[in-house]
């Protein structure tokens, strides 16, 4: 039996906030995501309830949602929020599964989302009261280290942060490289770490690529048990309250290496190459400033 790899889509959420020129139509977006699941993608992040002001480009989350919703009704599809209000306004639509971001880091924290760290807990616990059936994975921004702080050095950091989560019910979390600082030793060790200490919470892990070590982060997670990955298609993203934030791990990228190496990631390489194509003309043409460089078609397989 090949063992499954679930690979989260995360760029139309992440890949699309960072573009910052002009507001993406709606239209375009909706290709893109079908597309992505024409490809075979299953699991996907694709859209954020968040301050229009702070995140323009996320101002369309609602059609976006009545779109999918009723189009993918099956797939494994979820939004970012950051307060009570967003998911209050999920959940609305009918979304049953979402990431709530908070930051390990205290001033990226208040960056991003202008809350200390007790003030994202106390959310935490008032959107599980409001909505228990609401399936909550807490995206753990800044897990490897920090644009204003830096690079983080003990993975005990880690697992403090989560122990309040952990009690207040967290199943899943997902380990989030905010600014490509991580290396492939502090990946294991915060890994480790984490299971050591919470043998029973699912970890999802999602790293950026700013030293080109988006794929080897990636696997070494994998090596060390990770079952769920992120990526964007065409490697587009970042969080624009990070300075110095570069893409994303490309899913093309990351659908190449797994399926050669035998994993089931249940996506056809050709057609997400084709996707990301796709989203390169829209985004080369339209969006200055947003160039993606996608690896051309080698001698391969479907
Ligand atoms: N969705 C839409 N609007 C929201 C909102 C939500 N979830 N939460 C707050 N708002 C609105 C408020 O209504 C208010 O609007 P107004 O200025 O028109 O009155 C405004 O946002 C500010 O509200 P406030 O509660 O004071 O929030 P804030 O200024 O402290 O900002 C966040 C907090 C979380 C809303 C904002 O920082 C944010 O959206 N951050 C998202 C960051 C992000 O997505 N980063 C990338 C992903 S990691
Ligand atoms: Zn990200």
């Amino acid at each position: 039996m090949r063992k499954t790899i679930r690979i989260c889509e995360v760029g139309p959420r992440d890949g699309f906030q960072s573009i910052k020129c002009a507001i993406i139509p709606t239209e375009q977006k909706l290709e893109v995501i079908d597309r992505l699941i024409g490809a075979g993608v299953k699991h996907m992040e694709f859209t954020s309830f968040v301050s229009p002001k702070a995140i323009p480009q996320m101002a369309d989350s609602a059609d976006v949602t009545r779109a999918v919703l009723e189009k993918y009704p099956d797939a494994d599809l979820f939004a970012l929020v950051p307060n009570l209000r967003g998911a209050a306004n999920a959940y609305a639509l009918g979304i049953r599964k979402v990431c709530y971001v908070v930051s390990l880091s205290v001033s990226h924290n208040k960056a991003n989302i202008n809350r200390t760290h007790e003030q994202s807990l106390d959310a935490y616990r008032e959107i599980r009261a409001a909505y228990p059936d609401l399936e909550i994975v807490l995206d753990l921004a800044t897990t490897f280290g920090c644009p204003f702080e830096g690079k983080y050095d003990d993975p005990a950091q880690v697992t403090a942060f989560l122990k309040d989560y952990v009690e207040a019910g967290l199943k899943t979390v997902c380990l989030c490289d905010t600014i490509g600082i991580a290396d492939p030793a502090q990946v294991r060790a915060v890994i480790e770490a984490v299971r050591a200490a919470y043998p029973e919470l699912e970890l999802a892990v999602h790293f950026h690529d700013t030293r080109g070590l988006g794929m080897v982060n990636t696997l070494t997670a994998i090596e060390a048990g990770v079952t769920e990955i992120q990526a964007t298609l065409g490697g587009l993203g970042g969080c624009p309250f990070a300075p110095g934030a570069s893409g994303n791990l490309a899913t093309e990228d990351a659908v190449w290496m797994l399926n050669e190496m035998g994993f089931e990631t249940g996506i056809s390489f050709s057609k997400i190459l084709a996707a990301a194509r796709f989203e390169k003309e829209i985004i080369d043409g339209n969006y200055s400033g947003h160039h993606i460089n996608i690896a051309e078609e080698s001698p391969c397989r479907a």
